[in-house]
């Protein structure tokens, strides 16, 4: 099967060094051809060039996307899709003045999801994932990871796990699981961490490796989570079976979650809302990746991060939307880019490297997507027509996404 995108105003992010990531000045390059077209055989791309060297040849769908721009999908590298329940509640406790941290404090927010999705079977969680999944890729998001972590006991993280697990099968768009059975104590270890702890290593590790059910291990490392040392043990377990970590730290607090990722070897560090100057050195002399979820703060109204003071520092910074039902009831990768510019100063170019091939990195699939390569999976996004770049963030709560093509199929 063979499909010509032609006519192609710009093509944008055709990346021939193969680049895993872009870091610092790199995030302002976004190398693009005008009038152009992608030749996209099964589900990779075979070719693209401008439209004056393309060859004549037969194809068995043509795309004309005439004044549209085409840039590879959304790589949301940071997702809580799988959830029983949204949490209009406390959407109201926050508007009356209620912090996210009090909530918690309380035994709302992360403890209620929990106690909701335990009472949810396996089959109605998958139908509400499935169909968060079908709207985000709406969006153009073409990539996802999606963590566990509203289970919190066994038998209910598994079920999680098990419910992304099928969702791979469900979708050609490539999913990452993420084991995040320390996103919050349960009530039952209220007075017992070190249990919960042990729960999670010696009996939760050990079966969801068993049936290959996580690709990384996260944890919430944050004053009304996780401390660093228990951080660092679970870090440690996961390794036992080969998971690397991607981190929820720097929320609300510096306390060294940053450092305590890159020692091991952690693919990336989430939120960062707040960062100090020690922080970004270690980030500077790692691979990891620093991943930036700018609606979380927007909803719960934080601060958010200093995006600027990190790339300006030479980091590479990812995007991603942390879509669940707490902190961000939104999967939307174009509302991200827009806090992105609007509210950190990123520029155009900087949000959509950020949301493209450095989301790719953050899930360790920058060979495969993140940007239109030769051989990469024909993941892309085609958009209404509009004049630069410039709009996409700019003109944010518009839908300006007009197709979306997934291994070569719209
Ligand atoms: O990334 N911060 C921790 N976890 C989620 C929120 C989870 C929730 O409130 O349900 C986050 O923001
Ligand atoms: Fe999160």
């Amino acid at each position: 099967m063979r499909t010509l995108i032609s006519n192609i105003q710009q093509l944008l992010q055709t990346e021939s060094t193969n680049k895993a990531r872009k870091q610092g000045l790199e995030m302002q390059q976004l190398p693009m051809l005008e009038n152009a077209y992608v030749l996209v055989e099964n589900d990779s791309i075979l070719d693209y060039g401008k439209m004056g060297d393309l060859k004549e040849q037969q194809v068995d769908k043509n795309i004309d996307a005439s004044g549209a721009f085409v840039l590879p999908t959304w790589c949301d590298s940071h997702t809580h899709l799988v959830f029983a329940a949204t949490r209009e509640g406390e959407f109201i406790d926050k508007i009356q003045g209620c912090s996210y941290e009090e909530i918690a404090r309380k035994g709302g927010g992360i403890l209620n999801s929990a106690r909701k999705l335990q009472d949810t079977p396996e089959e109605v969680l998958l139908a509400s994932a499935y169909e968060r999944l079908q709207d985000v890729r709406s969006y153009g998001t073409g990539a996802i990871e999606i963590k566990s972590g509203y289970g919190l006991t066994l038998a209910a993280e598994l079920k999680m796990l098990r419910v992304i697990r099928q969702l791979k099968t469900m979708t050609k768009i490539p999913i990452k699981a993420s084991f995040l059975g320390a996103h919050a104590l349960p009530l039952a270890y209220k007075n017992n961490r070190a249990g919960y702890i042990d729960l999670i290593i010696n009996k939760m590790l050990p079966q969801i490796a068993e049936e290959g059910l996580a690709d990384y291990i996260d944890v919430f490392c944050e004053k009304v989570a996780f401390s660093v040392k228990e951080t660092e043990q679970l870090m440690e377990a996961g390794a036992r079976y080969g998971l690397k970590p991607k981190i929820h730290t720097n929320q609300f607090n510096c306390m060294g979650g940053i450092q305590a990722s890159v020692a091991h070897q952690a693919v990336s560090v989430d939120h960062l809302e707040v960062i100090n100057d020690a922080e970004i050195d270690c980030l500077l002399q790692s691979d990891t990746m620093a991943t930036l979820l700018p609606s979380a703060p927007f909803f719960i109204n934080d601060h958010y991060p200093q995006a600027r003071k990190m790339i300006d520092a030479g980091l590479g910074v990812a995007l991603a939307t942390d879509y669940n039902p707490g902190s961000t009831p939104s999967g939307n990768m174009p509302f991200v880019l827009s806090l992105a510019c609007i509210k950190m100063k990123m520029l155009p170019e900087e949000a959509l490297n950020a949301a493209t091939i450095n989301g790719a990195y953050a899930m360790e699939l920058s060979d495969t997507l993140g940007s239109i390569s030769l051989g990469k999976k024909a993941n892309l996004i085609i958009t209404k027509p509009m004049q630069s770049i410039a709009y996409m963030p700019y003109a944010f709560g518009t839908n300006w996404v007009e197709k979306v093509m997934i291994a070569g199929e719209v």
